[in-house]
This record gives C-alpha cells, structure tokens and sequence, in this order.
C-alpha cells in the first residue's frame, strides 16, 4: 500500500473517511444501525454521500424508476455500468454497491464473475449484489476468492417476479421460513459480506439477524435488522405509483419539480423569463457602434 493509499483512509477535513465492510461488521456487533440507500446517478449520489448514509447501491430498481420499464428484469448490465459509474464519481465516502442485473449472473458462474469484474473494474464498484440463496453459493464463492465483496439478497428477490407470481411477501410458512434461514446460513459460509433481506416477516428477519453474523440490511422486514435501505425515489414520491406498507416518504420531490416546472413554463408563455439581468450584453465599446450600424442588406 502506498503512503497516500494509507493517508486516504485515515481521512481529513476535506476527505472524510471511507465506509468499509469492516466498518458496517464493527456497527453490526456495536448494535449501531447501518444505513442504506439506492442511488443511480452524480447528483443523487452526492447528496446521499453528503447526508452520511453508509452504502449506496446502484439498484437494479432502476430499470423502473429511471428506466420505465415494469420490472426489474429487461435491464442490461451496460444500463447498470453506465449509472454506476456516475454513482462512483459522486461517492467519496459511502461503500458504492452495484446489482447485478438478471441474466448477468444466471447462465454460467464463468459470466457472473466475468461481469461482477466489469462493476469494479470499469465503474468503480466495491461490491456486487446477487438475489438468490443456496443455488448462489458456488458462484459467491469464486467472487469472493476474486477479491469481490458479495452482498445477498434473500425473501422477495424481484429478479424472481415471474416465478414469484407477483411481488409477494416471502418467508410465511415454517418450510419457507427454514428454507430463508438454509439460504442465509449458505450464503454467510459461502463468504457473503451482507445480506438484504427483502419483503418478509419482521419475525423471520429478527431471527435471520440474530443467527448469521454478517450484517442484515431490511427493506420490508422490520425494525429488527442491522440496517435499512430504500429506494431514493419512494423516500421522496418520485416513483409514481402508491407507496408499498414498508415506504416512509421523507419528503415530496415530486411537488417540487411541478411547482419549478410549472413557474417556469409560465414565465417563458409571460415573456417574464429571462428578464434583462439574466441576459448578457455588448461591451460599451461595441455597443454604440451596433446602435448606429446599418441592418445588413439580403444579397
Ligand atoms: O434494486 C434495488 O433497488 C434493490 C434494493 C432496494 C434492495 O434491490
């Protein structure tokens, strides 16, 4: 490691000092919440690093709230390299985590790590997120012996919407329960660094918690876990449709934009934007010679 590798993680006024894996293990076993949240481009990214938030993922949730698409499933691994890179750009302090969109992962274990090295070579990320549990293990495993953070992601996987039959609540039954515990314990061994625990019972992720000893990070699961993440775009009712029962809406960005929006387009249809101060003018020394220069004539 070379001396300013090293200074960079001790941090200094104007360079606060970076969230690790080791950080969020050390929060977990202080019983100090971890908090998460979805990021996909420079701004947004900058503000949730400035506002201290741990971990930012670049989510594949953003093929519906940047994208428009209806689920999770058409987007591509360069859709997520590209905004995963203006994520990286943004971040100096949080851990930037990307998602490994569906079929990046879901053919051979060869392509899973040949596109997670894609995420941290060519964007910049630190980790990579993979939905799914026990079937996942060989495939953790070789990320992980690449030098590649893995973060699981159990309960209602999104990916698995089709096989799912909807967005539906996971982990209800005593085999389906046993079963999350199986995957969670698997992906743990397998050398998974976090878990997100997704749309179960506030039970079931209490007790995922308390069992595996890497950090649990909820959406949808209760207070219990060691941390929570959100999409950006439900804390500020950006996403256009009714909020799901686990979304707190932090503030209305929505209104926000309508109202600037609206002001604006008002203003140019008024001619009352721009006004003379907001536009430039000729030097003094051009400007009377302009005055009195003819209008040149049509040939
Ligand atoms: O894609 C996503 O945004 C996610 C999280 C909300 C966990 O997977």
């Amino acid at each position: 490691m070379s001396v300013t590798q090293f200074r960079s993680q001790e941090g200094s006024a104007s360079a606060p000092v970076p969230v690790t894996f080791q950080t969020l293990q050390a929060k977990k076993q202080a019983g100090t919440p971890i908090s998460a949240l979805t990021a996909y481009d420079y701004a947004t990214a900058r503000l949730v690093d400035e506002a201290g938030i741990d971990l930012i993922l670049v989510g594949d949730s953003l093929a519906q709230v940047v994208l428009g698409y209806d689920n999770t499933l058409p987007v591509t691994m360069e859709e997520m390299l590209h905004h995963t890179r203006a994520v990286r750009r943004a971040v100096r302090r949080a851990i930037v985590a990307a998602d490994m969109p569906w079929g990046s992962y879901h053919l051979t274990v060869e392509e899973g790590v040949g596109n997670a090295v894609r995420f941290v070579k060519e964007a910049g990320a630190q980790a990579v997120k993979i939905e799914g549990g026990a079937s996942r293990v060989e495939l953790v495993e070789r990320l992980t012996d690449a030098e590649i953070p893995v973060i699981g992601h159990l309960g209602l996987t999104p990916q698995s919407v089709n096989r799912m039959g909807g967005y539906k609540v996971q982990g209800k039954s005593i085999a389906a329960i046993n079963e999350l515990l199986h995957d969670a314990h698997a992906l743990e061994s397998a050398g998974a660094v976090l878990l997100v625990l997704e749309g179960v019972p506030r039970e079931v992720a209490a007790r995922i918690t308390a069992e595996v000893g890497i950090p649990t990070i909820g959406i949808g699961a209760g207070p219990d876990c060691d941390g929570q993440i959100l999409v950006i775009h439900d804390l500020v009712n950006l996403s256009f449709s009714p909020p799901a029962k686990f979304v707190r809406q932090y503030g209305d960005a929505a209104a926000l934009f309508r109202n600037a929006i609206e002001g604006y387009r008002q203003d140019v249809e008024a001619r009352a934007f721009p006004a003379d101060s907001e536009s430039y003018h000729l030097p003094k020394d051009v400007a009377p010679v302009f005055d009195r220069s003819p209008l040149r004539q049509k040939a």
